[in-house]
């Protein structure tokens, strides 16, 4: 199968240029998601029940996640999770559709199977994805859970930040298994500022506010959420970002976004965020300071150049209870997240 992608399908991929190669992608998974007799076959030759766990009060088949970004709107979580992915994140959506950057806005850096982007949250709004998913993914049809992420749109100055978030809450709450605040993209203007604890305590606070009313409302538990942090900040940045969440009522962090830095000058000539093997020490940083300072009482999910066992077995040693990849799926192929659940199968970390 490996061989068969790389020999044939990601040359072929390969020759379109990057952007118009992953609407391709998408187009394809669209089609697939439409499909009932596709979707099984592909759900039973990738079965991904392969060492489920239960975290932040979700059970999810296995420790191996879709990273927010490639499906930006909702168009195939059904498919994904057929593939062998244990849970979805879909987004990062914003209340109102955007169009993101200027093109182009996505770049190979094919030997070192890394991805540059500086998409600026392209995507069709709040309210389209809900009416999608609730027709297509409704919750109680999952075999793994579905998380959104949402983000703070171009237009939106820092002040009024907030709103953008508990408007898609809002919006999406009722079929969302669990939120993720993306405070972290380093392709939104001011957005990482989020993450400055002036600037994150309201958001957080206002967040669980709305997330309570919607529990009282529904007569439900609230939804989990999550924060995904960037691999820039400091070490003494982190520390008071942590802090802040522990004073909080947030149920995990994702770490790490796409990194503005330039490991070895890779991508140095090219402005966004890098992804993929050239980011994977700076997210295992990342990693490994926020679990030391959280003594593991906070989940983790560690993502950021996650592209075969090794790489993932780093990422659960170093604290993370599981992973999401994005990068990865592009250059490795679409029965990486299957190959890496089997894998783990027998790998005892903590939560399990
Ligand atoms: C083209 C592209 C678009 C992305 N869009 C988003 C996004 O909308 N929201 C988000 O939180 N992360 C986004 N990401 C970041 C990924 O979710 C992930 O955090 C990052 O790529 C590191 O993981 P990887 O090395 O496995 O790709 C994007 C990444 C890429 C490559």
């Amino acid at each position: 199968m490996d061989f068969l992608y790389k020999s044939f399908v990601r040359r072929l991929f390969f020759q379109f240029e990057p952007e118009m190669a992953h609407c391709i992608a998408v187009a394809l998974l669209k089609w697939i998601d439409n499909s009932y007799i596709c979707k099984n076959a592909i759900r039973l030759l990738f079965q991904n029940e392969s060492g489920p766990v239960n975290i932040f009060g979700l059970n999810f088949p296995n420790k191996i996640g879709l990273a927010a970004g490639f499906d930006k709107d909702g168009h195939f979580p059904s498919t994904a999770s057929a593939l062998g992915f244990g849970h979805v994140e879909v987004g990062t959506v914003t209340p109102r559709p955007q169009e993101g950057n200027p093109k182009p806005r996505l770049f190979r850096l094919s030997k070192e199977e890394s991805l540059v982007n500086k998409m600026g949250f392209n995507n069709e709004g709040a309210e389209s994805m809900r009416k999608r998913i609730k027709k297509f993914y409704p919750k109680g049809e999952r075999h793994s859970p579905l998380g959104i992420n949402i983000g703070k749109a171009k237009e939106t100055p820092l002040e009024e930040s907030i709103k953008d978030y508990t408007e898609s809450f809002n919006a999406l709450a009722e079929i969302a298994d669990y939120f993720t605040l993306n405070i972290s993209s380093p392709n939104t203007e001011n957005l990482r500022k989020l993450q400055h604890e002036d600037n994150l305590r309201p958001l957080l606070q206002d967040i669980d506010k709305v997330n309570s009313n919607w529990a009282k409302k529904n007569k439900t538990t609230k939804i989990p959420c999550l924060i995904k942090i960037s691999p820039d900040e400091s070490f003494s940045r982190l520390e008071k970002l942590i802090e802040t969440v522990l004073e909080s009522n947030i149920d995990g962090i994702i770490a790490t976004n796409t990194t503005s830095k330039r490991p070895n000058c890779i991508g140095k000539d090219l402005d966004g965020g890098l992804s993929g093997k050239s980011m994977e020490a700076l997210s295992l940083e990342t990693i490994k300071f926020i679990s030391k300072l959280t003594y593991g009482k906070l989940p983790i999910i560690g993502v950021g150049g996650v592209h075969n066992t090794e790489s993932l077995n780093r990422k659960l040693d170093s604290g993370a209870c599981m992973v999401q990849l994005y990068t990865a799926f592009i250059y490795e192929g679409p029965f990486l997240a299957s190959k890496l659940a089997k894998s783990l199968k027998n790998h005892n970390s903590w939560l399990t």
